[in-house]
């Protein structure tokens, strides 16, 4: 069912500092920071040959990972992506097979314009899955 890796996201402390090091240090195809209000973040996007890197940092008042980074305070690997093809029969599969969907259930549109879902850490081996539709 699920496809490509389509990113990994890592939440940052300091993005100016995360982005340097990445495109200074690792000599990164980095782009320029952007604010997702709806998302509660301002992402960096870094586009590798075979996937891409997302830098995390809290937007705003109740972020979804101002948590994650109070108790990872050097930062980490938030989620990781992988891309599904039909977000819907992805989501009636994995609730079939007793896996939990996060928020209502309902796909919502993430930070690419596509639709999203996340899945509870503790059902996949403690790691946070998003699902996209490609
Ligand atoms: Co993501």
């Amino acid at each position: 069912m699920i496809g490509r890796l389509n990113h990994v996201a890592i939440a940052v402390p300091d993005l100016a500092a995360a982005a340097a090091l990445y495109r200074d240090t690792l000599g990164a195809d980095v782009g320029a920071p952007q604010d997702e209000p709806e998302h509660g973040v301002t992402v960096v996007f870094i586009t590798l040959p075979n996937t891409k890197i997302e830098l995390l940092h809290p937007l705003g008042e109740n972020s979804p990972i101002a948590g994650f980074l109070e108790k990872n305070p050097a930062g980490g690997i938030h989620h990781i992506c992988y891309e599904v093809e039909d977000i819907r029969a992805a989501r009636d599969r994995l609730l079939e097979k007793g896996a939990r969907v996060l928020g209502s259930g309902q796909p919502k549109i993430g930070a690419h314009g596509k639709p999203v879902l996340f899945l509870h850490p503790r059902d996949f081996t403690g790691t946070l899955i998003e699902l996209e539709q490609a």
